[in-house]
Formats: C-alpha cells, sequence, structure tokens
C-alpha cells in the first residue's frame, strides 16, 4: 500500500506524522519504505541520515526522476534503516520541480519508479514537501491515498480547502484518490483546537472510510526526531505510540477492504 503524507501548508506536521506512522507500520511487523520528498530533507534528517542529504557523490531522486533512462533505478537509492528502509531527500533536490517541468509524464515518474522496484514492501510513505508543486502531484498520483496531517487552527481550513481541489483534479487526470486519515497534530486543550477537531470530523468521517486521530503536542516527538529514530526507538515512553499504532492499524484495515 502506498501513501502519500500531504499537506502544503508548512509545520502541518507532515514530517512527523510519516515518520511515527512508519515505526508503528513496523511495530506491527510490517516492512516500511519512507521516501523523503521534500528538498527540506527532515524526513531525512528524523532518520539520522544528515550526511547523505549534502553528500555530492550520492546520486537521489533528483538526479533520476527527470531521467526517463533511469526508471529502474530506485532500488539503487534505497537505504537500509534500523525501522524502515528509506530513500533520502538530497540538497539537489531544490532544483527538482525546476528539472521536471518540461518533461513528459512530469507528474508520474515517481509512480514509474515504484513500479520498477525488485523491493518488495507492505508500505511505502511519501513524506511531501510544503507546497503543491509537482513533486507533491508525483506522490499522490503514485500513491491515490492520502493521510492528511493538520493542526487543529482555524489557519488549517483554507489549506485544506485548497488540498482537496487539487486532489479532485488530479482525480479527474490520472484515477482514484482516496483521503485514508486526518491526523490532526499538535493538538492543544483550548477551545480553537476543539471546535477544529469537530470540522476535521465532519469533514473527513464523511468520506469512505476516512478517519480522524489526535495527536497532542509532545516534546518526546521533538527528541525522537532529533535523536534519529520514531518515538518507539526513542528511550521516553509517549503515550502519543497509542495513537499512531491506532493509525497503523487503521491503514491496514483500509487495505483489506
Ligand atoms: N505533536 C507534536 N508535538 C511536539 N512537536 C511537534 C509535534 N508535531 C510536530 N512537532 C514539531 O514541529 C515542527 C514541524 O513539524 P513537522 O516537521 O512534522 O511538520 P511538516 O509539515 O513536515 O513541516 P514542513 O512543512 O516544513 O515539511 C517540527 O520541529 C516537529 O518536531
Ligand atoms: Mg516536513
Amino acid at each position: 500500500m502506498r501513501i502519500g503524507v500531504t499537506n502544503q501548508k508548512g509545520g502541518a506536521g507532515k514530517t512527523t506524522t510519516t515518520l511515527n506512522v512508519a515505526g508503528a507500520l513496523n511495530q506491527l511487523g510490517n516492512d516500511v519504505l519512507v521516501i523523503d520528498l521534500d528538498p527540506q530533507g527532515h524526513a531525512t534528517e528524523g532518520l539520522g541520515c544528515e550526511d547523505l542529504y549534502d553528500d555530492r557523490e550520492r546520486d537521489s531522486l533528483f538526479d533520476v526522476l527527470p531521467d526517463l533512462d533511469r526508471m529502474d533505478d530506485l532500488d539503487q537509492l534505497i537505504i537500509e534503516h534500523d525501522e524502515v528502509d528509506a530513500v533520502p531527500s538530497h540538497e539537489k533536490m531544490i532544483n527538482a520541480e525546476d528539472a521536471l517541468a518540461n518533461v513528459m509524464k512530469r507528474e508520474e515518474r515517481l509512480d514509474m519508479l515504484l513500479e520498477e522496484t525488485d523491493q518488495d514492501y507492505d508500505y511505502v510513505l511519501v513524506d511531501c514537501p510544503p507546497n503543491l508543486g509537482v513533486l507533491t502531484d508525483n506522490a499522490i498520483v503514485a500513491t491515490g491515498n492520502v493521510l492528511i496531517p493538520a493542526q487543529a487552527k482555524t489557519t488549517s481550513i483554507r489549506a485544506i480547502k485548497l488540498l482537496f481541489k487539487q486532489l479532485r483534479s488530479i482525480e479527474s487526470a490520472f484515477g482514484d484518490v482516496d483521503e485514508l486519515a486526518l491526523v490532526a497534530n499538535e493538538v492543544e486543550v483550548d477551545g480553537e483546537a476543539d471546535e477544529m477537531m469537530d470540522w476535521f470530523r465532519n469533514v473527513f468521517e464523511d468520506k469512505d472510510g476516512c478517519e480522524v486521530f489526535e495527536v497532542r503536542k509532545r516534546v518526546a516527538l521533538q527528541r525522537a526526531w532529533n535523536n534519529g529514530v520514531s518515538i518507539f526507538e526513542h528511550e521516553e515512553e509517549s503515550d502519543m505510540e497509542d495513537v499512531y499504532l491506532d493509525v497503523a492499524r487503521h491503514l491496514e484495515a483500509f487495505g483489506d477492504e
């Protein structure tokens, strides 16, 4: 099952959600590949691979995505990590949108790469950049499934409405896109968060099989990222482990339908 973790709003919790849902899926015995499609490389850093991010000798998605002759080269970019395998980002990725601007099938390149991989994963999670550009389009086309993290703040509403427009437009050109779940992130205990949780439930629980989850603000999540591991491999115990396990079980159930 392939899943794009997306919300073009910066700081919505995409990377935190990607790494911890990946960690939870691994805890449940799944083989997981995390693809860091964000030129900022935060997932790469959160996997403890920052040395790969600025290694000029290393090929990355920047070299492969725009080149039709390299559509079976994804395996060369995969690295093995303790909890999951990963395709790290690279500082060169900052130029990937430009490199893809004028190529054929520019939104379908990640899909083509995943079709050709020899590796066999139960789940592929793609951490998207904070914009609705061609990289995010690649993630959505390749996965056909999205997990949407969002802060429980009123400023998230417009971002989600715009994202829905983008999903429907991709759907009309490339086929079905399912919203799997909304992961409210950094939820605080206040009136605005309560109102937003209601809004999320109204909007997302109307969609077939889609569920809303609630991740609270916890420094342990920040510290796990600093240590290059998910909350599950981090030494601190956290009550958010159960929430990420619930998300992972929901994805398993969705996939079984
Ligand atoms: N539930 C949480 N509790 C505490 N800190 C959090 C939580 N979720 C995210 N953070 C922190 O907030 C910051 C932004 O989160 P994150 O990087 O996951 O968002 P993002 O959507 O991936 O951001 P970007 O748009 O830059 O890619 C990070 O420093 C992260 O460690
Ligand atoms: Mg991020």
